[in-house]
């Protein structure tokens, strides 16, 4: 366990990379996703596994990720392959990596045996112990059952992240279309309850809830349709397989402009209101809106994302005349 102050990074949008392809580990540097994820799970066939650690240890201390959180999914513990992936990566790579993803994950006892072995690598390799963070997949019944408790298992964990595909098939949902309603469920949207167990948890625990792949690469409408979805539940961002889902993501899971801007003027009016020179009111008008103390956490929620997408607000309070 450790005391690392863990900063909130953005990740509107989470790039999906094969450790297998050192040509696209390479393409992923200018490319302007939030995050990129390198895997050695289910996009890389077991005999190809090894291969994939290399290139991924090679990639990450090549460099040339600046300014993106930098993730390693490694196989879930139930393989065989799971130690082998974090020291390999851990050890080759630790000071170039932000993150290890966990896929699979069922229970906190998971995350507490990955954070005890990055534990022991972080001191054996002299790298500063409790910087590598963990993000956990939550992909399967007993997953989405224990998500409080993963949450809550080690200070590491920075995200929550759905995985649809797998978490279809684990459930035996009638469907074999990603994000897509599954044919005879005409009643609501089937994904809520999972989604908003995940975001929950997330919140709970002051974690980032991440939503997971949406696999018809060339449906950009569709992907639209979804990531506009989790994005308004409050989700921080979803995955993209392809580079041009992610302008969709950048922009879907940054607040408009126009909310931004409101939001920022919220806590300006609501600094001075609540200020001795403002009266030092707890609620007030703005315009004709009643802001209050949760109209300030609200704005602050909204304000906090755009200012870590990089917005500019472009209107400013003037505090009335009296
Ligand atoms: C992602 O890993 C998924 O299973 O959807
Ligand atoms: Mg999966």
């Amino acid at each position: 366990m450790t005391d690392v102050a863990r900063s909130i990074r953005p990740r509107r949008s989470n790039l999906a990379v094969p450790g297998s392809s050192p040509k696209m580990l390479d393409k992923a540097k200018g490319l302007p996703a939030d995050q990129v994820f390198m895997d050695i799970e289910d996009a890389v066939a077991p005999l190809a596994k090894p291969d994939a650690r290399k290139n991924i240890v090679a990639a990450l201390n090549e460099g040339g990720y600046d300014g993106k959180v930098r993730s390693v999914r490694v196989n879930d513990w139930t393989t065989e392959w799971t130690y082998l992936d974090v020291i390999e990566v851990v050890s080759g790579a630790g000071a170039n990596l932000d993150c290890i993803m966990l896929p699979k994950v069922q229970g906190p006892e998971q995350i507490r045996a990955l954070d005890m072995l990055l534990t022991q690598i972080e001191k054996s390799e002299g790298l500063d112990v409790g910087r590598i963070g963990i993000e956990a997949q939550i992909e399967n019944a007993m997953g989405l059952t224990m998500v409080d408790e993963i949450a809550a298992a080690s200070p590491r964990v920075e995200t929550i992240i759905f995985g649809p595909a797998d978490f279809m098939a684990s459930i035996n949902m009638k469907s074999l279309v990603v994000g897509e309603q599954p044919p005879g469920y005409d009643v609501g949207d089937a994904y809520h309850y999972i989604l908003m167990r995940i975001l929950m948890a997330a919140r709970a625990y002051d974690k980032q809830a991440i939503d997971g792949p949406y696999l018809q690469i060339k449906d950009l409408d569709g992907y639209t349709r979804v990531a506009e979805r989790s994005a308004a539940l409050g989700f921080d961002g979803k995955w993209v397989l392809h580079p041009d889902q992610i302008a969709a993501a950048n922009e879907i899971f940054s607040p408009r402009q126009d909310d931004y801007d409101h939001a920022e003027l919220i806590l300006d009016a609501y600094e001075w209101y609540t200020s001795a020179a403002g009266g030092a009111r707890g609620a007030a008008m703005l315009g004709d809106e009643m802001i209050d103390e949760a109209s300030r956490k609200m704005a602050l929620v909204i304000a906090g994302k755009g200012r870590a997408a990089g917005m500019q607000r472009t209107r400013t309070f003037e505090p009335p005349q009296s």
